[in-house]
């Protein structure tokens, strides 16, 4: 075992104040306190956060944490990436301070994404995620933060990274019409029990970070969250539906910056005991109708909390 989990990631945005109206009214995370314009920390669990919204104006994804059991782990994946002939680095104090974290090895993925190798994270034990929203809360733990799904230059050398480098495994895949005329051919992999961690596609896009998907404790949350976008003018870039490979009940709306956030419920979990690759020609079993996104994106209008 290497990689036990996706464990943070770190967003670049240019609208801080949008976000955290974002995040809190919207998607019920807890933001620590801070001074205008430094990073958010955002928390969706027990620990310190799990993604930092950074006033950086790319609008896009810097990096993501991929959490280790502990330094002896560490300094596995770290000799994998020598062999490989990945140019890495060892975390300065600072950034380990910046990141709550014990250890950390810090590379590039093949598109330049900021890739950070981790172990111990700063759990906030004395202060238990509260939303502040009435939500149950999100299926974190040993799954990990959720999943991101990038969009990759060179697929053969994504795979290589994440699976022959830093040991992710497949999933399976979706050979799917994205748009008219647009074969793509998405591979999805996992390091613990959720179905996927990590899904990346062969594309030209603007933006590296296709979507970030967050997994609601109740199937409630998700009904509840798509009203709330609609009563707040939150585009809703595909609509409810239930995906095929991971059987997720989940619908997408497009953040501040652009790219999509996943609401879901429901994910199917791996047994690595007993798993089988499989390949599938449809994202979605019904639903997950694409909508047009309206620009620009509409100011949240409310400071209500709903409850
Ligand atoms: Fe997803």
């Amino acid at each position: 075992m290497s990689i036990r989990a996706l464990g943070y990631i770190g967003l670049g945005v240019s609208d801080l104040e949008r976000w955290e109206r974002f995040a809190t009214h919207i998607l019920g995370l807890v933001v620590e306190p801070h001074a205008p314009g430094d990073t958010l920390f955002c928390r969706v669990d027990e620990r310190h956060h799990r993604i930092a919204v950074h006033p950086d104006g790319r609008d896009d994804l810097l990096y993501a944490g991929w959490e280790v059991a502990d330094a002896t782990e560490l300094a596995g994946v770290a000799e994998r990436l020598r062999v490989a002939g990945i140019p890495h680095s060892v975390a300065e104090p600072q950034l380990l301070r910046d990141r709550r974290v014990s250890g950390l090895v810090q590379c590039s993925d093949p598109d330049g994404i900021a890739t950070e190798i981790f172990w111990g994270p700063l759990v906030e034990e004395r202060a238990p995620f509260v939303s502040p929203r009435a939500l149950s809360g999100f299926v974190t733990g040993d799954g990990g933060l959720g999943h991101i799904v990038l969009t990759v230059a060179d697929a053969d050398a994504s795979m290589h990274f994440y699976r022959d480098v830093l040991g992710l495994r497949i999933s399976d895949f979706i050979e799917f019409e994205r748009l008219p005329g647009t074969l793509v051919n998405m591979a999805f992999l996992h390091c613990n029990s959720r179905h996927h961690s990590l899904a990346f596609m062969q594309l030209q896009a603007p933006k590296r970070l296709s979507h970030l998907m967050l997994e609601a404790r109740e199937i409630d949350d998700v009904g509840r969250t798509y009203s709330l976008c609609e009563a707040e003018h939150i585009p809703i870039t595909m609509t409810l539906g239930r995906h095929t490979n991971d059987e997720m009940l989940s619908f997408y709306m497009a953040t501040p910056s652009g790219f999509n956030l996943e609401f879901g419920w429901g994910g199917k979990t791996v047994d690595d005991a007993v798993w089988q690759v499989e390949r599938y020609h449809a994202v979605s079993v019904w639903g997950h109708r694409r909508q047009p996104v309206v620009q620009p994106l509409p100011i949240i209008q409310t400071e209500r909390v709903p409850r």
